[in-house]
């Protein structure tokens, strides 16, 4: 999608992650499932679990802090707090707290939930306020704390998960850097991965029963969300590419939602791009679902891996089902 006039520079970006690490082999004491199973299957080794006391607030504030501070704004600087979640410390949305917790006094704050698509849909809503000059500076924020949500005797789902922040600055600019996007979901497909509210019946006055219940551990028909990302990922990645007019020989970096190596793979062999433009950290933090793709992109920049200038191709998928791509140079140009 082409866009004529002012747009949005992405200069910052900050993560967190707990300190307790989990091993695969830990696991293994909780549920019937091996080192091997794991590994081979998915690529993760590692997982990072939020310990009791902890919240998302705090870890989201914590990347966010970092994001503005790698950007060189003041928290006072911020216009709007984008919380992609789906797992905030309170329904009724954990944005404005975090809000509250970086300091940044002048900005209005929302939560956002797209699950694993999170943060590829708040990039480009944040790109909206910018680009239409509404705001100037945006901290757009991936977090989530699935461990809250994991069936921990389900193996099928608990081998899958951590916890995890990432964020990253925009800011209006005249040269724009956001070169492309598209975002999908399919609701018929809403089955196969949910974290469902289940209601029970609860008499009230008169004739009236209303509903009283309680959210639902993760279910995943893991196969079939296997099948979806293979399949609508790289038809992402390729038509915004096209859309763009962004050939596969100028992308210098594809980081995707990093649910399973294996998909990772076959994305990137069927956009035949080497493997050495990949990034992937899922071995070390599994899948921390809004936060995976902020929290991979933080890592590479401080590592010094992506330069200001390069390009880079993101793509978020998960529970909706949703989709979707965004292609980006980092920095200011
Ligand atoms: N340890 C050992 N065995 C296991 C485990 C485990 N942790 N989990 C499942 N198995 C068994 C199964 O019971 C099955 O046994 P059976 O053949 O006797 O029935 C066998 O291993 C194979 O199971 P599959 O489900 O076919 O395994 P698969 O190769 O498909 O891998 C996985 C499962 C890793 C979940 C894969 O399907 C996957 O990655 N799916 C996509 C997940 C994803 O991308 N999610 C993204 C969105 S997340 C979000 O939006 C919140």
């Amino acid at each position: 999608m082409k866009f004529d006039g002012a747009g949005i520079a992405i200069t910052g970006s900050g993560s967190a992650t707990p300190q307790a690490v989990v091993q695969n082999d830990d696991l293994s004491q909780l549920v019937e499932t091996s080192d091997d199973w794991i590994r081979t299957r998915t690529g993760i080794r590692n997982r990072h679990l939020l310990e009791e006391g902890g919240s998302l607030s705090e870890l989201a504030a914590t990347a966010a802090t970092r994001a503005i501070a790698s950007a060189h704004l003041q928290p006072e600087d911020i216009d709007l707090v984008l919380l992609a979640t789906s797992t905030p410390d309170d329904l009724f949305g954990s944005a404005a707290k975090v809000q509250h917790l970086i300091g940044a006094r002048n900005a209005v704050a929302f939560d956002l939930t797209a699950a694993c698509s999170g943060f590829v849909f708040g990039l480009v809503t944040a790109a909206q306020y910018l680009r239409t000059g509404a705001f100037q500076n945006v901290v757009v924020i991936g977090a989530d704390i699935l461990s809250r949500w994991v069936d921990w005797g389900d193996r099928t789902t608990c081998v899958l998960f951590g916890d995890g922040a990432g964020a990253v600055v925009c800011q209006r600019d005249e040269v724009d850097q956001l070169l492309g996007f598209e975002m999908y979901s399919d609701g018929s497909q809403n089955h196969c991965l949910n974290l469902s509210y289940q209601a029970n019946p609860k008499y009230l006055v008169h004739d009236l029963t209303i509903q009283k219940g309680e959210y639902q551990a993760v279910t995943m028909n893991g196969r079939e969300v296997y099948r979806f990302a293979v399949a609508k990922v790289p038809e992402v990645v390729e038509k915004t590419l096209f859309r763009s007019e962004i050939g596969v020989d100028d992308i210098d970096w594809l980081i995707l939602h990093q649910a399973n190596q294996r998909i990772i793979d076959a994305v990137a062999k069927r956009l035949k791009l080497p493997a050495e433009k990949v990034i992937a950290n899922l071995h070390e933090y599994g899948n921390t679902s809004a936060a995976s793709i902020p929290l991979a992109l933080d890592e590479a920049i401080q590592a010094g891996k992506i330069k200001v200038g390069q390009t880079i191709v993101t793509s978020g998928f998960g529970a909706g089902l949703s989709w979707g791509c965004a292609i980006f140079r980092w920095g200011k140009s």
